[in-house]
């Protein structure tokens, strides 16, 4: 049984109640459906821009895959096995953000989806500030909407961030789309560093947008 939206951290939303794994080769079709389902038709820029996950299908699956081959990347299941929650990170190396190791952007969904993300990165260079040659990046999160509101995504950093440690990086950052990720981030130790409005992007349909007004580039130091 899902958890009730308003029973947050009821339920199924113990601890126990869900196994964390690192994502394997064998899961990418799994996780590209549960992208398919519950992140293109959820996030902000998405909503902003109207996109289909067939507009956004190529951009995804080479997020995904870079990801898994990152050895970073985390799934939430449920005891019987499903996948309800995926956080793909990846290292990002000074002069080679994960941006542009996309290929050339085939749709406007696309192309303004990298022309906001490049703002926040442009505006913010975050190895110049942080004083770093590399980052943990959060390239895309993602949780069920049945199970959301029980920081499985929190849950899901705290082991991305250990073993971004031992791999010797010390910074991590988030470039936060909306409300609920942007709570989710402040939750879990990250700090806005730098804010644009979305009303500057003429592209976006504000509207569709609801309450999520602004992008927000979220930092924290893991040591
Ligand atoms: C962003 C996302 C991964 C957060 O995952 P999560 O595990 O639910 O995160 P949290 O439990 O920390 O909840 C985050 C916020 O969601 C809101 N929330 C709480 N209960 C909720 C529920 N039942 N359903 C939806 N949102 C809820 C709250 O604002 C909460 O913050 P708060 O607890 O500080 O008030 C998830 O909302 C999601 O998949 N969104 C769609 C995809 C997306 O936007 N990804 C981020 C792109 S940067």
């Amino acid at each position: 049984m899902p958890l009730s939206k308003d029973n947050k951290n009821g339920g199924l939303g113990n601890e126990e109640d869900f196994k964390f794994d690192h994502l394997r080769k064998d899961d990418f079709d799994e996780v590209l459906d549960l992208l398919r389902k519950y992140f293109v038709p959820y996030e902000p820029i998405n909503l902003g821009l109207g996109s289909t996950f067939p507009d956004k299908k190529e951009f995804i699956e080479n997020y995904v895959t870079q990801s898994i081959n990152c050895g970073l990347s985390m799934g939430t299941r449920t005891k019987e096995g499903k996948l309800i929650g995926v956080s793909l990170p990846d290292i990002e190396r000074k002069g080679k953000v994960v941006e542009g190791t996309i290929p050339a952007p085939k749709n406007n969904v696309v192309r303004h989806t990298v022309e906001i993300l490049e703002h926040m990165t442009n505006n913010y260079d975050v190895f110049q500030k942080q004083g770093i040659n590399e980052i943990l990046y959060y390239a895309v999160v993602c949780v069920n909407p049945e199970y959301r509101g029980n920081n499985i995504n929190g849950k899901m950093t705290k082991i991305v961030e250990q073993k971004a440690i031992e791999k010797g990086i010390n910074v991590a950052y988030s470039i936060c789309t909306g409300i609920k990720s942007q709570a989710s981030f402040k939750r879990n130790g990250y700090v806005t560093v730098y804010e644009t409005p979305y009303k500057i992007f003429d592209f976006l349909n504000l509207t569709s947008m609801g309450d999520n007004t602004s992008i927000k580039l979220m930092v924290k130091k893991l040591k």
